[in-house]
């Protein structure tokens, strides 16, 4: 219980606590106080470049599997294990693009709005960043059970991950349990999951219910839980920052926008560049904007409406508490087309405060509708993402319509997952028409419209005609 002579170990969040326990132990909240747990590390006992443009040396030796990945790349900030224990599938391939058209749409300059797209990753969303990370800790402590609970893409990660370690061999294999919703999940997601081998459980009810279960689950079967209550799954996302750093020659951005589920992203990225500055190998943080979906809003309320801040980990315990029991009284769901983000109770509520206070954040929801028609314009940029990914961009434009954020800041939009993750999302949205579009989409929230929409053009087989249709150059109507 006392701080290990380590290099890296974990620690409780709670400043006033501090708790500390060796790597090798598993637990995900703090045995003193039942805070989350950080991993934390001696920097005088790591070995960290002086300058971040080091890692680009790793280019150069790629044929070597942990410097292709584009987490591991990075492995001096995240040393916590040995490299043969590392589970790599090339993850964090990811790319940070200049977006000229949701620059346009959002209201800033065209090359001042990047989206950094995490759908590039194998399993298709960023989830592989913290996957690749939390396989490693679990092949430290010889684990054979991994299980999450999940709203689609940690499951497909997980899943594939499995999938990947029984290559290893029959000792190392990892057998992958996923917990799902019933009828909440997107199906390309669900068919990841079951086409890469992983024994899933769809139960009776949301994602904030298996979440629980699956907690209960791990406890009493001892399966290594790999949500990102997980500290060493949110040591693996930290690399998204340093891959979008990267991109941008190691200048910090103004701002980083993400959008908000179970909340480890946003946790990650406030410990990443909290980590750098301490370090000092950056001169400042850039400022977080978390954007949730108006349907399952609680940090946006709790944030914005009640006031709630980290306060140096002094954080009001007792509202959190009694909001939640409002919340259970008024039977509220969460709701939203956005289904990855589709979370009323997040896990690391606590760690998104945390990042908030360090970043000097923002908080705000978005409506489906405003989500919807973000998804649409990432969409032209030619890759596209899920309803929850756009979160981000939808934020964005509200933000720079508020004037929190102005022409001459340079945004880092973060893009979680693969347009193809949620086709059915993205099939509706182009096809249907009028009445069609609002009777189908009439269950989300503020959903009236699909005015961006591409209609495919229907033509019968016949040269003539399909000429015509050519020659009047018909397309959608974009411009709507
Ligand atoms: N975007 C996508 C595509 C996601 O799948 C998720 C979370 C988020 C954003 C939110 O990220 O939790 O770090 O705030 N999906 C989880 C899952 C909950 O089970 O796949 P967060």
């Amino acid at each position: 219980m006392n701080a290990p002579a380590e290099a890296a170990f974990q620690r409780c969040i709670d400043p006033a606590c501090g708790a500390t326990y060796a790597l090798s132990e598993v637990r995900t909240v703090c045995g003193q106080c039942g805070e989350l747990l950080d991993v934390a590390y001696d920097w005088n006992r790591q070995t960290v470049p002086q300058k971040l443009s080091a890692f680009e040396r790793k280019y150069a030796t790629r044929r070597y599997p942990l410097h292709y990945s584009g987490v591991w790349r990075f492995k001096e900030l995240l040393n916590i294990a040995p490299d043969d224990k590392v589970l790599t599938i090339g993850e964090g391939q990811t790319q940070l693009r200049p977006e000229p058209e949701v620059a346009r749409y959002v209201g800033l300059h065209a090359k001042e709005v990047f989206l950094q797209y995490e759908g590039l990753n194998p399993s298709g969303s960023f989830k592989d960043n913290g996957m690749s990370a939390a396989f490693t800790h679990a092949r430290t402590v010889g684990a054979h059970r991994a299980a999450c609970a999940s709203t689609g893409n940690t499951s497909s990660s997980l899943a594939a991950y499995a999938a990947a370690s029984a290559a290893l061999g029959p000792d190392q294999r990892m057998e992958a349990v996923v917990f799902v919703g019933s009828g909440r999940i997107a199906l390309g997601k669900l068919s990841q999951g079951l086409d890469y081998g992983a024994k899933t459980v769809q139960i009776m009810g949301r994602f904030d219910d298996a979440m629980k279960r699956v907690q209960e689950v791990t406890k009493a079967l001892g399966i290594y839980l790999v949500n990102s209550v997980n500290p060493f799954r949110l040591e693996g996302q930290k690399t998204i920052m340093y891959r979008v750093l990267e991109a941008l020659e190691w200048d910090v951005p103004d701002w980083i926008v993400v959008p908000g589920g179970n909340l480890g992203n946003s946790s990650a990225f406030g410990k990443a560049f909290q980590e750098l500055k301490a370090l000092g190998l950056i001169p400042r943080l850039p400022r977080l904007a978390v954007v949730v979906a108006r349907g399952a809003d609680t940090l946006q309320r709790l944030y914005n409406e009640q006031g709630l801040r980290w306060n140096g980990g002094k954080y009001d315990k007792d509202l959190v508490k009694k909001f939640y029991a409002q919340m259970d009284k008024e039977k509220r769901e969460a709701n939203t087309i956005a289904s990855a983000i589709e979370i009323n109770r997040p896990v690391n509520l606590p760690k998104c405060l945390r990042a908030l206070e360090w970043m000097n954040g923002v908080v705000l929801s978005c409506s489906d509708q405003e989500i919807l028609d973000a998804k649409a314009i990432v969409g032209r940029g030619g890759l596209g993402c899920e309803p929850a990914s756009a979160a981000g961009v939808a934020g964005l434009k509200r933000l720079v319509a508020d004037g929190v954020i102005s022409k001459g800041e340079r945004v880092v939009c973060i893009v979680t997952g693969h347009h193809l993750k949620a086709s059915d999302v993205t099939v509706g949205y182009h096809s249907l028409h009028g009445e069609d579009f609002k009777h189908e989409f009439a269950r989300y929230d503020g959903v009236t419209t699909n005015k961006l929409a591409n209609y495919p053009v229907q033509v019968k087989n016949d040269l003539n005609e399909i000429l015509r249709v050519l020659g009047e150059g018909a397309h959608g109507s974009w411009d709507a």
